[in-house]
Order: structure tokens, then sequence, then C-alpha cells
């Protein structure tokens, strides 16, 4: 024990002391517990284009004297290959915060993330005034703050810098609500993602205010506390460049009647896990990609015209969807459901249809039920899961066969098709039989005597 605790040690793995460990391969510098005895192992890190600071105690540095740099030491910040910066599971004083980011405006970093953070107090962000920062991308998850609410001097100190920021993400947070006034400010923001917090549709319509993220193509609303369908459509409706839209995760009702119509722009749309049990309406009009997975639907009779992209599984389907009017539809995702049939004549009709998933299915293979599947696989077109994961639930001799398996036998199945070349070919065979039968007649009567 005391042996695998010393070789530990030596790697540095163990160490009580913090340090930082440099891989030159992924350009990736790891530092755990810095403090000011450890501080110069930061040293190795200056080829790193992504720096990881996690635990140690940055409060202490609170009363550090942090002057104007020296022209040496700005070179030195501009040569840095530093893109990326990760705090965890740090407590950071906001007054440090307020002094140390200024002099990013020296350096290249475009990416902070803090995670697991706690921010401590206000800090004076008056010295940030009219300064650019070249940082693009700020993410905070799982970290607590002072409410934002109140803090509009803060806001126009920082404004030059959010007003080019381009992504923003605040997860796993607690937020309820997302002042107005902050929307203003991110007018360059093309992704805002505020995924697993307490976000409600009251608050929600506040966030998105008129002139609220004016450029705003991404936002991730998954797993908060929003219930109204309609009420989030009116929340977003001012969005003209929104694009992609992630609601899932949210428990939604639908509202009775909705008239709200969502914006235009929108292509890509998450109803994932929203407790659906049937399709909300209206749809955007332009969806490209729709996700319903995970939710409690029966039936489906959608018509978008652009759909290319429709993922159904998990749900309590019955039958495959009506998904005629969706003529450019490549990709639909049925895994998990309660078909029984996948019949070729319903499939064909798609003719961009390039790639279906309908494994986890109680299929009837009494007849042609299944045979669209083969036909599927044959051509290719059907993803992981064929042909393990396709398995007959009925009739009770094929149950838990693969589909793969079972002879798809024209004769048997299409009796429509099948019966009538087969009556008019018996038809045929008998009008010889009695023509020879006539012809022959002696020749036939003499065996038949004869026995
Ligand atoms: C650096 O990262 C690569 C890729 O993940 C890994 O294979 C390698 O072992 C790492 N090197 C060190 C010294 O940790
Ligand atoms: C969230 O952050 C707190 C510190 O603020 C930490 O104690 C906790 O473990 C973190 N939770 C997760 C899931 O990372
Ligand atoms: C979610 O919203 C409901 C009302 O819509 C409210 O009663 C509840 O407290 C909210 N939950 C959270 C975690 O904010
Ligand atoms: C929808 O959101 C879920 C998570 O809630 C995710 O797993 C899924 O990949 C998303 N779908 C699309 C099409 O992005
Ligand atoms: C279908 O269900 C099985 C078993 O519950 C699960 O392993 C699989 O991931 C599910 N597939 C999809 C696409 O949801
Ligand atoms: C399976 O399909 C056959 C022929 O279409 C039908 O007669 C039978 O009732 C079906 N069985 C089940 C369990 O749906």
């Amino acid at each position: 024990m005391n042996v695998a605790v010393l070789l530990l040690l030596g790697l540095g793995l163990l160490e009580a002391e913090g340090r930082c460990f440099f891989n030159r391969t992924q350009e990736h510098c790891v530092c755990y517990r810095l403090s000011q005895e450890s501080l110069g192992s930061i040293i190795q890190c200056l080829p790193a284009s992504v720096v990881e600071f996690w635990g140690g105690e940055l409060e202490r540095y609170i009363d550090f004297p942090i002057n104007d740099l020296d022209p040496s030491a700005i070179d030195m910040l501009h040569s840095l290959v530093i893109r990326k910066i990760i705090f965890g599971d740090l407590l950071v004083p906001e007054i440090l915060l307020a002094r140390v980011l200024r002099f990013f405006s020296y350096t290249q970093v475009q990416e902070l993330v803090f995670e697991s953070c706690v921010f401590e107090g206000r800090g004076n962000w008056g010295e940030m005034a009219g300064k650019d920062l070249p940082i693009l991308s700020l993410h905070f998850h799982n970290v607590t703050s002072a409410p934002l609410t109140g803090r509009e001097q803060d806001l126009s100190s920082l404004s030059s810098w959010m007003e080019t920021l381009q992504d923003l993400a605040v997860t796993g947070s607690h937020v309820t609500s997302l002042p107005c006034d902050i929307g203003r400010v991110f007018r360059a923001l093309r992704s805002l993602d505020v995924a697993q917090n307490s976000l409600g549709d009251e608050s929600l319509m506040a966030t998105f205010c008129k002139g609220a993220f004016p450029q705003l193509q991404v936002l991730s609303l998954q797993r908060n506390n929003l219930t109204s369908y309609h009420s989030v459509c009116k929340s977003v409706q001012l969005l003209r460049e929104l694009q992609h839209l992630d609601l899932s995760q949210n428990k939604l009702m639908a509202d009775p009647s909705s008239s709200c119509q969502w914006p235009v722009s929108l292509r890509i749309f998450n109803l994932s896990g929203t407790g659906l049990d049937e399709v909300l309406t209206p749809l955007p009009r332009s969806l490209e990609v729709l996700d319903m997975s995970c939710n409690h639907l029966h039936a489906v009779d959608i018509s978008l015209s652009s759909l290319k992209k429709l993922f159904l599984s998990q749900n309590m389907l019955q039958a495959v969807p009506s998904i005629r009017n969706c003529p450019m539809l490549d990709t639909l995702r049925l895994d998990n459901n309660s078909i029984t049939e996948l019949p070729w004549d319903e499939v064909k009709l798609l003719e961009h249809l390039r790639d279906v998933a309908a494994a986890g299915n109680p299929y009837n293979c009494s007849c042609s039920g299944a045979g669209g599947l083969q036909v599927l696989a044959g051509m290719g077109h059907l993803g992981q899961g064929w042909p393990q994961d396709y398995r007959c639930h009925s009739p009770p001799h094929y149950q838990g066969r693969l589909v793969k398996d079972v002879p798809v036998s024209v004769l048997q199945c299409n009796s429509a098709a099948v019966i009538a070349p087969v009556c008019i070919v018996l038809l045929l065979l008998g009008m010889a039989g009695a023509v020879c039968l006539v012809r022959s007649r002696p020749r036939l009567i003499r065996p038949c005597c004869r026995a």
C-alpha cells in the first residue's frame, strides 16, 4: 500500500501539493489545486492551446497587487497560443475576476469555461468600460452567483465585449429568469444554451423581449420548467434568425387552439421527451429536422414539405406514421414502438428515404407486414440493429424469430395481387384440360373403365 502511494507520488499523480500536467500531443494542460508555492508549475502550460485549472483557493489572491502590465509582459501574453481556459471547482471572488479579465484583451483566448464554480461578492467592472476582449464563447455550468437582476451598470461596463460574444451557455445553474436587458446587450450572440435550469413560461416571455438576442440562431431550453407550447411560441416569436430550438425534456401541454406562428427560419426542432400524447400544432412550417422521440404518441400524421429527418423512437405508434406529405424525407426513426407492419407499398412512396431504423417493434410476420423491412435491408437502407433487433411477435409459430429469416412468399401474402393471376392461370388450365378431355375422351375413359 505504502509502496503504491510512494510510486504514485513519484509519478506526480497524487501530490498533496498541486501542479500542472502537460500533454504535448494534445496541447492540453491541466492544473490541480495550484497554490502560491506551486504556481511556478504553470510555466509548462505556456505552449498549450487548452489549459484547465481545477481546485485551489483563488480567494487568497483578492488583495494581490495586480498592476498594469509592462510592455514585455504584454508581448508575452500576445505570443501565447492559449485559446481556451477552463476553471473548475473554484470559489471565484468577482472582484478578482473583474481585475484579471481585462488582461485577457492582450491574449488570444477565445473560449472561457467555468464549471462547478461559486462566484462571490460583486466586482467593480468600471475598468472594463470600452474594452474589447477576444473571447467569443463563454460557458458556465453548475455555477452559483449573486442574482443577475439589478446589474445594469455592470452590464453596460462590459457591453463592448458582450456585443461581440457569439456563444453563451449557462447550464445546470438553477437560473429562474434572464432579464430583458441582458438579451439587448448580446447583439451578436448566435447560440444560447440555458439547458437544465428552472426557466418557466412566464420568465421566458420577459427574456426574449423586443430587441433581445437579435442574431440568435440556436437556442437550447432543454430540461427547464416550461409547460405551455403556445407560450414558448409567443416568447420566441421575435427571434427572426432562430434556426434550431431545443425544448426537449420539458413537460409540455397541448394548448386548446394555438394560433401562434413560429419563426419561419426554424429548421431544427427538438420535442424529445416532452410528455406528448399527440402532435402539437402548429408545427414550424419549414422544418427539416423534427425530433419527437421518447413521448407517448399513438399516431402521427404530419405534412411538412421540407422535412428531411423525423425521429419517433420510443413512442406508442401502432402503425407507420402518415408521411406521404413529407416528400423530402430521407431519415425515419421508429425504434421501440408498437408497430406490427412495415409494408413496402407504404415506404416506397418516399423516393428520398435512405435511412430507416425500426428495431424493437412487435412485428407480425404472417404476411407482407414485415416485407418492407426486407426490401429496405436489401437496399442497404436499414441502419444499425438489423437484423438482430428486428423480431417477429406474431403469429405464434414465428414468435421470437428474426424478421430476416421469415420467407416472405408473395403467394402467401399479397392476396389481391396474387389471386387474380392464379385464377386466370387455373381457368386457362381448366379450359385446356376440357379441350384435352373432349379430344381424348376414348383414351381417357378407357383407363377409368379399366380401373
Ligand atoms: C496525451 O493524450 C493522448 C490522447 O488522448 C494520450 O494517448 C497520451 O497518452 C497522453 N499523454 C500523456 C503523457 O498523458
Ligand atoms: C456543482 O458544484 C458544486 C460546487 O459549487 C459541487 O459541490 C457539486 O459537486 C457540483 N455538482 C456536479 C454535479 O458537478
Ligand atoms: C415550475 O413551475 C411551476 C408553475 O408553473 C411552479 O409551481 C414550480 O415551483 C416551478 N418549479 C421550479 C423548480 O421552478
Ligand atoms: C434532442 O434532444 C435529446 C436530449 O434531450 C438529444 O438526445 C437528441 O439527440 C436531440 N435530437 C436532435 C435531433 O438533435
Ligand atoms: C430501444 O429499447 C432498447 C431496450 O430498452 C434500448 O436498449 C435501445 O437503446 C432503444 N433504442 C432506441 C433507439 O431508443
Ligand atoms: C397478422 O397479420 C395477419 C394477416 O394480415 C392477420 O390475419 C392477423 O390477425 C395479424 N395478427 C396480429 C396479432 O395482428
